[in-house]
């Protein structure tokens, strides 16, 4: 199951904000209205972000391959691939897509040459998020204690290019008859928790208990769960990890219970040019995301916001950081180096 495809000439993708009650396909066909979509987070995961970002750069060539010159049509290329590259600023995924789009548009002998390999590039993105996700789904699940686990956020086939991340180690596990229960977090302040990873479970048959953000602790304490596992937005080079807002509070509680608290993301996730999450950019969201629910006003009128759509969570409190290419353990600095620099397998 896919929440993007490419179909031909323009992005096909089932827009989040209308899930559970409605599955509202989009067909979208210029840049613009991509970006749009990543705004509004009718697409939204950093991987799955990174995936409509590079289908974003097939429409914008699209549109311009009549520009004229080969440099002509780069250098307008490049300027629509900037403004997708900044659609979103926390997740590394997207800026890593379209870095490796303009690559190819820049080797490409013409214009429609471009807009040939720029397509099949796409494609190989999706694929290989896909491929990444399978298997830190088996490695992930190898590593996950036998009970329950609990998750934050969505990191399925929603927030990706196909399976997920963190959720693709939940099924995973759960197919293998090690898991018993998933507790799964609302996600305040846009519910995906309740709205989408909820739904995802339910898809695929596995038990599962939606909790408040806040009931987290009471849980842990109640010894309910075994293992924390959870997306990453961005993770630097020392290990410290941006994801979903309450993922840091989380963390802590985890260390507090002595429960071992997971990090599963492709390498695409990964930032070695930053040292720590003291340099990633963490985006500040609308207030009306939190002073309203579903288009009505709750909160009372004058209070002032403060709706930071991620935290940083220090590397101290990861246990490990799963990715396709191998499972990092503390200290990061050296695994994740390691682990960067091997190819894949
Ligand atoms: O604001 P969102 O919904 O895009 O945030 C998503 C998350 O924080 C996910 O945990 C993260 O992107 C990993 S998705 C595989």
């Amino acid at each position: 199951m896919r929440c993007i495809d490419w179909a031909g000439d323009r992005v096909r993708l089932l827009d989040q904000t209308c899930l559970p009650s409605d599955e509202v396909w989009l067909e979208l066909s210029d840049h613009g209205s991509v970006i749009a979509a990543i705004k509004e987070m009718r697409i939204r995961g950093a991987p799955a972000i990174g995936v409509a970002g590079a289908y974003a750069v097939v429409l914008a060539a699209q549109q311009l391959r009549g520009a004229g010159s080969k440099a002509a049509f780069v250098a307008q290329l490049d300027t629509a691939a900037q403004e997708i590259a900044n659609a979103r600023p926390t997740g590394a995924n997207l800026a890593w897509a379209v870095r490796r789009m303009i690559d190819v548009a820049h080797k490409a002998a013409s214009p429609e040459a471009a807009l040939t390999a720029l397509t099949a590039e796409a494609r190989a993105i999706q694929r290989q998020d896909e491929e990444a996700n399978r298997r830190m789904g088996r490695l992930g699940a190898d590593l996950l204690p036998a009970g329950a686990v609990l998750t934050h956020c969505n990191t399925g086939f929603l927030a990706t290019g196909g399976y997920g991340t963190a959720l693709g180690v939940i099924l995973t596990a759960w197919c293998d008859g090690k898991l018993k229960h998933v507790y799964a977090t609302e996600t305040r302040p846009l519910l995906q928790g309740a709205r989408l990873t909820a739904w995802e479970l339910a898809r695929a048959g596995a038990e599962a208990t939606l909790l408040p953000d806040s009931a987290a602790g009471e849980l842990m304490r109640r010894g309910k769960v075994q293992s924390a596992i959870v997306g990453a937005d961005r993770i630097a080079a020392n290990g410290d990890t941006a994801n979903k807002i309450g993922t840091y509070v989380l963390a802590v509680l985890a260390k507090e219970h002595r429960i071992p608290f997971y990090i599963a993301a492709p390498t695409s996730t990964v930032d070695m040019t930053i040292s720590s999450g003291r340099e990633i950019n963490v985006e500040e969201r609308a207030p009306e995301e939190v002073t309203h629910l579903a288009g009505q006003r709750v909160a009372a009128q004058g209070v002032s916001v403060f709706n930071t759509a991620f935290d940083v969570t220090p590397a101290k409190y990861i246990a490990a950081i799963v990715t396709e290419r191998g499972v990092a353990a503390p200290p990061y600095e050296a695994s994740l180096k390691t682990l960067m620099e091997s190819r894949d397998g």
